[in-house]
């Protein structure tokens, strides 16, 4: 990305990123990295492609950026459960800080789909929902990859010393 688009983009995350109920985020593992940088990476992308499809670039980036925007609400329930609830309680969140129009409280309502059932509503939706999910994909395997790096270290070491 060029770095005005870098620049617009964080013109248009701001508010959010800096606010300090978004910035708790941060004490929040998420897909094993910072539930924050999560947020982040999913508005950055999003961004990029509503952008070049000429869709609505603020509101899905900015329902991106809040799409996962909870703390320790939901920390006490189980799984399946916090799969399923957590969009309600980012999207309260969301419009008790910052507002939300009906694209951008669908965007989050619906990011789950289909573990939520009720399909996005927008292009921005489905967008948000893919890229989510790629997203997830790509830091679970990257969070793994450190996590296994210093066993992975010591094993090819072992090996190396043991074909010397
Ligand atoms: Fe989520
Ligand atoms: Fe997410």
């Amino acid at each position: 990305m060029a770095k005005k688009e870098i620049a617009q983009f964080d013109k248009l995350v701001e508010e959010y990123t800096k606010h300090p109920k978004v910035l708790e985020m941060k004490k929040y593992k998420h897909h094993g990295i910072e539930r924050f940088d999560h947020c982040k990476r999913v508005a950055y992308f999003t961004y990029h492609v509503t952008k070049l499809l000429h869709l609505n670039v603020e509101s899905a980036t900015k329902a991106a950026m809040l799409h996962d925007f909870f703390t320790d609400e939901v920390m006490d329930e189980g799984a399946i459960s916090k799969l399923r609830w957590h969009p309600e309680i980012a999207a309260e969140n969301a419009r008790e800080y910052f507002g939300l129009n009906d694209m951008e409280e669908d965007i989050i309502m619906r990011h789950m789909f289909p573990i939520t059932f009720i399909p996005p509503r927008y292009l921005e939706g489905w967008i948000v929902d893919i890229i989510d999910d790629l997203t997830s994909i790509y830091e679970r395997g990257y969070s793994m990859k450190k996590q296994f790096a210093p066993a992975m270290n010591a094993f090819v070491l072992f090996i190396l010393t043991i074909i010397k």
